[in-house]
């Protein structure tokens, strides 16, 4: 009998495969047959901070008028914003109802860019029932004033402060464009990430030229995006006290099989899901299963980071090595 478990964020999953955030992951009746196909763990669709502020001004905007009414008053104003009663509570109503419906782990997902005090809404999550939270920091610097330090600091500021109001376990959805995308995996798991995600997929930009106007659109994948989670997964094998989630062009059976050979703990993805419905979990897992009884492995633990760079004496050389064998040996 085939092991498919493995561990992810220090939870057992029966499988590797995890459905990242999406709006398919915001619906009851996706995660339900979602798991029914076999999916290990889902991440919710993200919870913005835009609009947990949204909703922390609406509040000020309404005790001001009162308080301009009645100056007094303010000494009535409480010290901390409440959240309750609000519009994001359906989110939290969300994972609770996921949670009585579904035996999987559910990871709730907050998107947001400041450490400021929409991050206190990370703990409602948890009371929520969530087995672990997501952070997606997004943050595009425009100005040519930001230098690159002022930008990662943001990022990690954020992480600390959200890790600072949760028990639960962290996962942090990185992006690839860090100049050093290792040191800043590194300094992640010294804020506090337990697990990171390799990596979130930017939206595309585009121009609507009929509307002159500028657009992003989300980003549909292939397997040709790919490229870089392998890549990271392979670099960061076994570097950091945090489990690995592949993130981004993963699409197959063996799309999963190179990321887990290449170090990862999990595989998440939404394209593929957008593209075939839920019933193509089943069909990964099965190729899976096929391809393991094929080449004889019996557990996912046996392959996870084969060929990693992890023995590896000089790993920027060896990569350097390879770009070159690559650009000089095409055919
Ligand atoms: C339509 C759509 C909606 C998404 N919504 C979210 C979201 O709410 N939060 C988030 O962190 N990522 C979101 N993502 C990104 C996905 O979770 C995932 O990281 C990305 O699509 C890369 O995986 P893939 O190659 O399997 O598509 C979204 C992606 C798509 C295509």
């Amino acid at each position: 009998m085939m092991d498919l478990t493995t561990t992810f964020l220090g939870l057992k999953l029966r499988n590797p495969l995890i459905a990242s955030a999406s709006p398919l992951t915001g619906s009851l009746e996706s995660i339900k047959k979602l798991e029914d196909n076999g999916i290990a763990a889902v991440i919710m669709h993200s919870l913005f901070e835009e609009e947990i502020n949204h909703e922390i001004r609406q509040i000020d905007h309404f005790l001001q008028l009162h308080s301009n009414s009645n100056p007094e008053a303010l000494t009535y104003l409480p010290n901390e914003v409440e959240f309750d009663n609000l519009h994001s509570e359906h989110y939290l109503e969300e994972i609770r109802k996921v949670k009585e419906a579904v035996d999987i782990p559910i990871i709730a997902s907050l998107n947001g860019v400041s450490a400021g005090g929409w991050i206190k809404y990370a703990q409602k999550l948890q009371e929520a029932g969530a087995d672990a939270l997501e952070l997606n920091i997004t943050y595009i610097p425009t100005s040519m004033e930001m230098e690159g330090h002022m930008v990662e600091q943001m990022y990690i500021d954020t992480v600390a402060q959200v890790k600072e109001h949760i028990s639960i376990p962290l996962n942090v959805k990185m992006n690839a464009y860090f100049s050093n995308p290792a040191n800043m995996a590194k300094r992640f798991v010294e804020a506090g990430a337990d697990g990171l995600s390799l990596f979130d997929n930017p939206t595309r930009a585009d121009v609507d030229i009929e509307l002159l106007t500028s657009l992003q659109r989300a980003n549909i994948t292939t397997s040709a995006n790919l490229s870089e989670t392998l890549r990271w997964c392979a670099i960061l094998y076994q570097k950091l006290p945090c489990s690995l989630c592949a993130n981004t062009g993963i699409h197959s059976a063996e799309d999963v099989l190179k990321a887990i050979m290449s170090g990862a703990d999990a595989a998440a993805f939404t394209s593929v899901l957008l593209m075939k419905g839920e019933e193509e979990v089943s069909v990964i897992l099965n190729n899976i299963n096929d391809w393991m009884e094929k080449h004889e492995y019996v557990s996912i633990t046996q392959m996870k980071g084969s060929i990693s760079l992890a023995h590896t004496d000089n790993p920027s050389a060896y990569e350097r090595n390879s770009y070159r064998y690559a650009l000089q040996h095409y055919r």
